[in-house]
């Protein structure tokens, strides 16, 4: 966990590579992207105009649910790399548990392309806890992250928990619940009295429990805003506040 940098930029729907690169030079040392977001040439070729060194970054992309069966691991693992055009990734997570995932199969090819250097490390998303249980029967490879949503509005507490329990990694994702945050009252006065914004009041309440957020942000305003949610230490009274909103609201449900 100590190499997971904790604000990290999500890119999906980002298709600029200069957004990318405009990212990584203000001080994103996390980029999170997908094959399914059709964006890693994107993310690749921003990575690539960069000021910054490639080995200083932490690069994390997932394989959608049409490429789990165990023989498609491989080849959709190096076709990602290809588009990203990169040697290997620091995270390779399987997207999510349906389609052609297989705990069997899945798992020992992903701990495969560990093993022949595409991939530093292996991650899971929208995993619960009993597919957690099923990870850490197949995977041979320490788990070393499970990518949820979370924001003020959507907590998956038995979740949380369990990442606690077993000692991998949280990444908060869709953090700003993919813009509802910017109308709460709540959030709205917090900001007011520390005078921060919005965003870094949500990002930094997603950050007490989780390792790592991946707020999207296309504005390189918007990116320091959000990475300055670091340096934000929320109170308690504020977090309990925060806890206390009721509306609940999954953005990206099953
Ligand atoms: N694993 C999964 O299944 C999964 C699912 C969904 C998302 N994700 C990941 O999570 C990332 C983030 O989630 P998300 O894209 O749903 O939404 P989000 O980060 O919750 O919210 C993004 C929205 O907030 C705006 N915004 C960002 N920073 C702002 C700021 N400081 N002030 C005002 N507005 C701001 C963005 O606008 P601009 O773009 O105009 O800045 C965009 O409209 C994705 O990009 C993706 O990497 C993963």
């Amino acid at each position: 966990m100590d190499d997971l940098p904790p604000v990290g930029l999500g890119t999906m729907g980002i298709d600029d590579p200069d957004a990318v690169a405009a990212a990584i030079d203000a001080g994103y040392r996390h980029l999170d992207t997908a094959s399914i977001y059709e964006n890693e040439a994107v993310v690749g070729a921003g990575i690539e105009r960069a000021e910054t060194p490639r080995e200083e970054l932490f690069v994390a992309t997932k394989l959608w649910v049409d490429d789990l069966a165990g023989e498609r691991v491989r080849p959709a693992t190096e076709a990602a790399l290809e588009r990203l055009g990169l040697d290997a990734v620091d995270l390779l997570y399987a997207h999510r548990p349906r389609g052609d995932y297989d705990p069997t199969e899945t798992l020992p090819a992903m701990d495969a392309v560990v093993d022949d250097g595409l991939a530093a490390r292996v991650g899971v998303s929208n995993f619960l806890p009993g597919d957690l249980e099923l990870v850490r029967q197949h995977l041979d490879a320490p788990l070393f992250a499970n990518q949820i949503e979370h924001h003020p509005y959507w907590v998956e507490a038995e979740t949380v928990r369990d990442a606690r329990e077993h000692d991998y990694a949280l990444v908060g994702y869709s953090p700003l619940a993919n813009g509802d945050v910017f109308d709460d009252e709540v959030l709205a006065a917090v900001a007011s009295e520390r005078g921060a914004s919005v965003a870094q009041v949500a990002v930094a309440w997603c950050l007490e429990r989780a390792d790592a957020v991946i707020p999207k942000a296309s504005s390189l305003a918007h990116q320091r805003d959000n990475l300055g949610a670091a340096d934000l230490e929320l109170t308690a009274d504020e977090l309990a506040r925060i806890d206390a909103i009721e509306r609940e609201n999954e953005v990206f449900p099953e």
